[in-house]
């Protein structure tokens, strides 16, 4: 059964900003949410579907009613390949626990995504990455419920449109659909993604490599660099990296040789975000309880009792700095709910 909760948003969202909805409604399976859609025939924009918290930046007062699945299930099945191995989980299992999980049960696939904070359901919508690996490689398919209609969806791989932190959910079909369950392709046997530089070094000597070594490997790296949000609230990467031009990368290669890119295809370079907010000096940039955090330029960091708009405060300096030193414009990565938008474009 669907059940209300108090509509303070503060302990929903990894930022710890403190910040209120109409309502906030959790569900524990897909029967309760079809048929509270059934009952209330809600308007679609008068809903936003609430995953882990981790990548939003939430500003004051929302005017709309908030949807939480808390479905729980982790359930593996072994192929007849001899090595693939399934895995169907709910939405509402935290991603972490669902890779810890799945090392446990001495299945590899999801170590170098170790310790990303947010919910499973969450996972697709940006197409979580870190450290040489995406989701998508690992994804199979979802389960989804259609708000209009309240009809079960099943969405494969290659609907979901995934990019780099970028799906259908966030643009055809965003706010359209709850994302109940996720099919992920783990393996048997282990192919070791640590061309991540951090990552190699770090494995540098070992003999035999285990998912569970890598998957420490990344945590330890994480820890070393990204803030814990029980500790410190922040949503990690504020900002994607941004894609620009061979043309842009060469003149910002002439000004500053420096300057940490990647080739992303024959024309395009994908730029160190956090390098050009550094390079800005920007890093430990402290506004109040808002800041830029001193390990990793690339995430905002709340202090303690920062506001939203303290946060957005912060990121729209950032990225009118880099705007004016640099020449490129940065894009959020986390979602920005709220009257606000500075940021649309
Ligand atoms: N750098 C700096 N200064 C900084 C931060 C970074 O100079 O303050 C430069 C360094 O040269 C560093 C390079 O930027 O080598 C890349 O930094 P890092 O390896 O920390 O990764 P990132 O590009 O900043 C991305 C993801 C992270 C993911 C890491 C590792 C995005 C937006 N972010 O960060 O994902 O953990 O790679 O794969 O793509 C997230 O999405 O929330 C997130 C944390």
């Amino acid at each position: 059964m669907a059940n209300s909760v108090p509509a303070s948003l503060k302990p929903f969202n990894t930022f710890g900003v403190e910040a209120t909805c109409n309502e906030l409604i959790s569900f524990n399976d897909e029967q309760s949410i079809q048929s509270w859609l059934k009952a209330e025939k809600p308007a679609l924009d008068s809903l936003f579907i609430l995953g882990g918290g981790s990548n939003l930046l939430l500003l004051g007062h929302i005017p709309l009613t908030f949807l939480k699945t808390n479905i729980q299930g982790i359930e593996y099945s072994e192929q007849d390949n001899g090595d693939d191995v399934w895995v169907v989980v709910g939405a509402g299992v935290n991603w972490h626990q669902l890779v810890l999980d799945s090392l446990d049960k001495g299945y590899s696939g999801l170590e170098n995504l170790s310790l990303i904070p947010g919910n499973v359901g969450a996972a697709p919508i940006q197409n979580i990455g870190a450290y040489g690996v995406e989701l998508q490689e690992r994804f199979v398919s979802l389960r989804a419920i259609e708000l209009a209609t309240g009809d079960i969806r099943e969405i494969s791989a290659e609907d979901c449109q995934f990019g780099y932190r970028d799906s259908i959910f966030k643009n055809e079909l965003k706010g359209r659909l709850v994302i109940t369950q996720v099919t992920l392709r783990l393996s048997k046997s282990l192919q070791p993604h640590i061309e991540y530089g951090p990552l190699k070094q770090m494995l540098v000597g070992e003999t035999s490599i285990t998912a569970k070594k890598v998957s420490d490997a990344v945590i330890a790296i994480r820890q070393s660099k990204l803030p814990d949000p029980a500790q410190l609230g922040n949503a990690g990467s504020f900002f994607k990296n941004p894609v620009v031009t061979e043309e842009q990368y060469q003149t910002l290669l002439d000004a500053f040789p420096e300057l940490v890119a990647y080739p992303v295809d024959s024309g395009h370079y994908k730029i160190a975000a956090g390098w050009l907010i550094e390079k800005a000096g920007l890093k430990g940039y402290r506004e109040g309880d808002a800041g830029v955090h001193e390990k990793q330029a690339l995430v905002l960091v709340n202090y303690g009792h920062a506001s939203g708009q303290d946060i957005l405060q912060v990121a729209k300096q950032v990225r009118d700095k880099v705007l004016e030193l640099f020449g490129v414009k940065l894009e959020p990565e986390v979602w920005i709910i709220g009257e606000q938008q500075i940021f649309s474009s």
